[in-house]
């Protein structure tokens, strides 16, 4: 699998006259360093880094992501814990299990996969997780911090758009970033991180007038409005970063389903001066921040010896 995405990629880097995102490449460089760092703890008698991934329900994206999040801490040193739960299970037994996990000494990161089933309350859930043990940076106590800008677990796909973009040297300050998507998970966090950096931000979506027009301006764009191939070459100005947040499968005759993402990077790799492929743009980066984050949160938590 991971063969056939680099041949995409390195397919993709002669083809088109943008520069290559590669998050594949970056995310595997990125697991390397932190396996490094966990051997190093292991060697002063350390216990491993300890992830606990709850999935609720038969979500198909879900599983293969729940999957993907597994296999990535192997790889890496970390010790995950994986809690699968069914559909009809109610909130009140979930808060039962994170209040556990919150307790286990052994478990540096809650992960609550999302979507949860309609009949769960994410909100209630997802702030029931200890802030310290929140890899997702979803409770509102890191949404406070970021917004604040005060150290805190920052949510794993914006922090991964920020990494390949400054492991690839892209200068932000001053630039014009546009974002379209305004979730949670991705829109809002990622346009204070932009801020952060110092690139004058503005956040489109689904209501906004123009978006074309409003996405041209952009020498950053981040596109996660979660629609198949929206954005087209002529709405990118000659040059932009495009980095693109989508995940989505295309239906075909041989039942396979090529994936794409919310841009049509054929027509945008002209355009761009560096551009994120789908696969192996943005969603390898998300898995290695979350890897990143269990790292931070087991220091964090192991004061005495860092
Ligand atoms: N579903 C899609 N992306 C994410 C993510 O980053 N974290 C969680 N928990 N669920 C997701």
């Amino acid at each position: 699998m991971e063969q056939e995405v680099n041949a995409v990629t390195q397919a993709q880097t002669t083809l088109g006259s943008g520069t290559i995102l590669d998050g594949t490449e970056t995310a595997r460089a990125i697991r390397e360093e932190l396996k490094g760092e966990i051997e190093g703890f292991l060697s002063r008698g350390l216990r491993h880094p300890g992830l606990a991934v709850i999935l609720i329900g038969t979500n198909p994206a879900s599983q293969v992501y729940v999957k993907n999040k597994v296999l990535a801490c192997k790889k890496t040193g970390i010790e995950s814990h994986l809690h699968q739960l069914d559909e009809n299970i109610e909130t009140n037994q979930v808060l039962k299990l994170i209040e556990e996990l919150n307790q286990k000494d052994d478990i540096d990161g809650i992960l609550v996969q999302l979507p949860l089933p309609a009949t769960l309350s994410t909100d209630t859930i997802l702030e029931a997780v200890r802030p310290d043990k929140d890899v997702d940076g979803l409770h509102t106590q890191n949404v406070g911090r970021l917004l604040s800008g005060k150290k805190g677990l920052r949510p794993c796909t914006p922090r991964g758009i920020m990494e390949l973009l400054a492991r690839y040297e892209i200068p932000l300050e001053g630039k014009a970033a546009v974002v379209i998507g305004r979730s949670n998970l991705v829109g809002k966090p990622i346009s204070i991180m932009l801020l952060e950096k110092h690139a004058t931000v503005k956040i489109c979506h689904s209501r906004t007038k123009d978006l074309d027009r409003q996405a041209r301006d952009a020498d950053i764009l981040v596109v996660a409005a979660g629609r198949k191939e929206i954005v087209k070459g002529s709405w990118i100005k000659p040059g932009a970063v495009v980095i693109d947040v989508g995940i989505h499968k295309e239906e075909s005759d041989d039942g396979k389903g090529r994936l794409c993402g919310d841009v049509l990077f054929s027509e945008a790799r002209e355009v761009a001066s560096y551009i994120t492929p789908v696969p192996g743009g943005v969603g390898p980066m998300t898995v290695a921040m979350l890897l990143s984050n269990t790292v931070e949160s087991y220091k964090s938590r192991l004061p005495q010896f860092f």
